[in-house]
């Protein structure tokens, strides 16, 4: 039903991908995405040590048939990343596609091409859509400034950055950064996208790890409770517009540094998503909050989302032929 180079290259069902999610996308959200016909990227950086992750990879691909993906965030952390050995769990557990973020994914294009891994890398910029097909990477990612996680310093919108992205460049275009329905998948499309990458909408599902009020507060809240921040510290972030947002924007408003804001970001994310103590700390999100209503099964929202394209394209088809 649905055919695209991302499906082919990435023998999916359909083109909904799951992008790397710290801390929460864990074995059961990976599994649960590829049952469903989708693809889902588990973080390495979420695990402390290398055994740990293969182990969660293991449990992933034990409870299903379809494909598990692994996401190498290549973005300096304050802590040294094995990246190299990363590579190398790539390669061995036979994970057929790696994303790569955070800065150029240069170094390990061979080394996983060589173990028959594919590579899509995720920019914030047409710019540097057009170095990831330089290297040779099988597939480029470009989020808006809507997304979730870290969107770009120019602050482009999905809108203009997916066309954009697919005039510069000839690999195939993965679309992400406010994606929630089936309309957006069916919009990503006609764009000239070849697949979707979500994030903040997969966090509300049954299958994501997750406190039941972070669930809660992600169904209740509008597509303007996000907050763009440390654009002053050149590392963009959307988060949830939480107490810690809020110090950390008049923080910026007043001019700050990154010594005086490191104690306040650092450590994203486990008490609010285990805990549900929402003002604790800075928790990734974007602006498709706004979207969601609900928490259904990772295949109940996959489902409704492949009608809702389906029921897009036939008013797209009904607009166009009336017109
Ligand atoms: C809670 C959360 C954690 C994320 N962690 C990572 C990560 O570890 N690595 C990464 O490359 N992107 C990460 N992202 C970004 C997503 O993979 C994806 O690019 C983004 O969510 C897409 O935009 P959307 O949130 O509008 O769907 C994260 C996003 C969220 C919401």
């Amino acid at each position: 039903m649905f055919e695209t180079r991302i499906t082919q290259l990435f023998d999916i069902k359909y083109p909904i991908i799951c992008g790397g999610m710290y801390w929460i996308g864990r074995a059961e959200l990976m599994a649960a995405l590829a049952n469903a016909g989708g693809l889902g990227f588990m973080t390495a950086a979420t695990f402390e040590n290398l055994d740990d992750l293969r182990a969660e990879i293991r449990k992933a691909q034990d409870m299903t048939d379809g494909p598990i993906g692994l996401n190498i965030n290549l973005f300096p952390a304050l802590r040294p990343q094995p990246i190299e050995a990363w590579v190398e769990i790539a390669c061995e557990e036979k994970i057929p596609v790696v994303e790569t973020s955070g800065r150029s994914p240069e170094a390990i294009v061979a080394p996983l091409h060589a173990g028959g891994v594919k590579i899509m890398h995720k920019v914030p910029g047409v710019k540097y859509a057009r170095t990831v097909e330089r290297l040779g990477c099988d597939a480029v990612c470009v989020v808006g400034h809507e997304c979730g996680g870290h969107p770009g310093m120019d602050e482009v919108s999905t809108l203009v950055m997916v066309p954009a992205t697919v005039d510069a460049v000839d690999i195939p275009v993965v679309a992400a950064g406010g994606f929630a329905d089936g309309r957006g998948l069916a919009a990503a499309l006609a764009l000239g996208a070849e697949a979707i990458l979500m994030g903040t909408r997969f966090m509300a599902t049954k299958e994501c790890r997750g406190h039941p009020a972070w669930k809660e507060w992600l169904v209740n809240s509008t597509e303007a409770d996000t907050a763009y921040i440390m654009k002053s510290i050149k590392n963009p972030s959307r988060v949830a517009k939480n107490a810690v947002a809020a110090k950390v924007m008049e923080m910026e408003a007043k001019g700050t540094t990154l010594e005086e804001l490191l104690p306040i970001v650092a450590g994203q994310g486990g008490a609010v998503f285990d805990d549900g103590k929402l003002d604790s700390q800075l928790a990734s999100a974007g602006q498709a909050i706004g979207l969601i209503h609900d928490v259904p099964t990772v295949k109940e929202l996959i489902d409704r989302m492949v009608e809702e394209a389906i029921q897009s394209r036939e008013r797209l088809d009904a607009a166009i032929a009336s017109a």
